[in-house]
């Protein structure tokens, strides 16, 4: 993806050897129109799979699920990392242990809005350590549903996500692969989908 290349070299920022700040575009600011091509792009990468739900987590996962969602024509549903008033009744959770913020999360989804005929795509905006799409996978087998694979907006691929999730037999679509962030530079693993 052209586009997302290039939005990452210009206004991602390398904070140190692991970490890069995406917030004028992902993170925080969303660029709608870069949401719609990624959508489109996941959905294309995804064409042929019979997908009826696409699951996300809370908050940065929803713009790119959303836009795939609306392109699939299907629904969308955030896993809450926080206890809603609402949601209280057949919940299905997990736990999710962030490596980077070193705390452990339970999220959740209403069981009343996944059912086992339902067939899943995974969204999220990053791939580092794979926790958080280890939980949403876990959420999808505790409804009984199948899923398809996982969509990820940028993979750091110096990370063990990537590979711990294929050798679940997981299939891994990342729009942005990230080999290194040394010496403050963005290198990508290959550019061949340019
Ligand atoms: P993992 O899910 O792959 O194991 O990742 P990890 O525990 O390391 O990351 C926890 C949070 O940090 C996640 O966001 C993840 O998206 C984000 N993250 C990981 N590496 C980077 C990075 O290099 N840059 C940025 N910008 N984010 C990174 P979260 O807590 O769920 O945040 P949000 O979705 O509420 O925004």
């Amino acid at each position: 993806m052209k586009r997302l290349y290039e939005t990452i070299l210009t206004e991602g920022i390398v904070i140190n050897d692991n970490v890069l700040k995406v917030d004028s575009f992902l993170n925080h600011a969303i660029n709608p129109q870069l949401m719609k091509e990624i959508g489109e792009e996941f959905a294309e990468r995804f064409s042929g799979e019979p997908i009826t739900k696409v699951l996300t987590l809370e908050s940065s996962g929803i713009a790119p699920a959303l836009m795939t969602s609306l392109v699939i024509g299907c629904e969308l549903i955030f896993a809450r990392k926080r206890q809603s008033l609402t949601l209280v009744d057949n919940l299905i959770s997990t736990t999710v242990d962030s490596y980077t913020k070193k705390q452990k999360n339970t999220i959740s989804i209403s069981g009343d809005l996944i059912k086992p005929d339902d067939t899943v795509l995974i969204i999220d905006d990053f791939l580092a350590n794979g926790q958080a799409a280890k939980g949403l996978i876990d959420i999808a087998q505790q409804a009984g549903t199948s899923v398809v694979g996982i969509g990820i907006v940028i993979e750091k691929s110096f990370q063990p996500g990537r590979s711990e999730l294929e050798n679940q037999g997981i299939r891994v679509e990342s729009l942005a692969r990230i080999a290194s962030l040394t010496n403050k530079q963005v290198q990508f693993v290959e550019k061949t989908r340019l």
